[in-house]
């Protein structure tokens, strides 16, 4: 009876005769971590940016919570809750750290243009609770040493941790984050990791392009394999990486050590 946060159905996208994405059908339920997985060039990008309206496909659909988005826009998308990241970080390098999460927040509070104008008690008391939930979420992903730093100045793998927390100030149903932990060392790895956990715990759905086998192993209610555009697996965490187109298509050439 409950509708997936997520429907996906059918949907292609060539780009001047390279298929791209190719008949792609897959749910996410609502409240779990679903981690897609392919190679470079599999067309993992590609289907976000169908899912968020930023290409229309040439064919297939797309509901969020059971409202086709086929003719929305990304604003209105995200209006409706679901929430995006970039596989390269796109924080605004000149404002700081504490800056850019807190402006997460700003899809979130249009009702308080005006009551900040008046400066009513509510606004304030809004700020307040946006301030220190920001300033929470970097510290729970350790950037609090970094939160009056010029976001630009930061490195590559706090950058990404600072998208994902500023996603997460505009409190999103559906949170979609393409290859968070390309370019993390370690420790920003297993940072990341509690966060996705922490996100998961909040009730928040999650799509998330991953490479790390051992964090998705972790993390990952679901996993889906794109290869050359089309699903090629869709299960658990452990029958997706033990499948043998699985392992042919992806594994076995990211253990040749090409890939990250
Ligand atoms: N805007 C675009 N114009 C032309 N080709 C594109 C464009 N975006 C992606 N592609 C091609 O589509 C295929 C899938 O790319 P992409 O979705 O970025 O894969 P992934 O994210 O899985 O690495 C690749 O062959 C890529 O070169
Ligand atoms: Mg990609």
């Amino acid at each position: 009876m409950s509708q997936p946060a997520l429907r996906v159905r059918g949907v292609s996208k060539a780009f001047l005769g390279l298929q791209a994405v190719s008949d792609v059908t897959f749910d996410v339920d609502e409240g779990t971590l679903t981690a897609l997985i392919g190679p470079n060039g599999a067309g993992k990008t590609t289907l976000f940016n169908i899912v968020t309206q930023l290409y229309n496909p040439d064919t297939g659909h797309v509901e969020l919570f059971g409202v086709s988005i086929d003719d929305k826009s990304s604003q209105e998308i995200a209006e409706m809750g679901m929430i995006r990241t970039f596989q390269t970080a796109r924080v605004f390098p000149t404002m700081t750290a504490l800056e850019n999460v807190l402006a997460g927040a700003h899809l979130k509070v249009k009702s308080a243009t005006y009551k900040q104008m008046l400066w009513l008690p509510g606004a304030r008391r809004e700020e307040a609770a946006i301030l220190r939930k920001g300033e929470a979420l970097l510290d729970l992903v350790g950037l609090s040493a970094f939160r009056d730093a010029a976001a630009g100045d930061l490195p590559m793998g706090a950058q990404k941790l600072l998208e994902v927390i500023r996603a997460m100030m505009a409190h999103p149903r559906v949170l979609l984050l393409d290859e968070p932990a390309a370019g993390l060392n370690d420790t920003e790895t297993s940072e990341l990791a509690a966060l996705l956990k922490a996100i998961k715990l909040a009730g928040v759905t999650v799509l998330v392009v991953e490479h790390n086998m051992s964090l998705v192993m972790s993390v990952a209610d679901r996993v889906i394999a794109l290869d050359a555009g089309k699903i090629i697996a869709n299960g658990s965490a452990l029958e997706v990486r033990n499948d043998p187109r699985v392992v042919e298509a992806y594994i076995g050439r990211a253990q040749e050590g090409t890939d990250a």
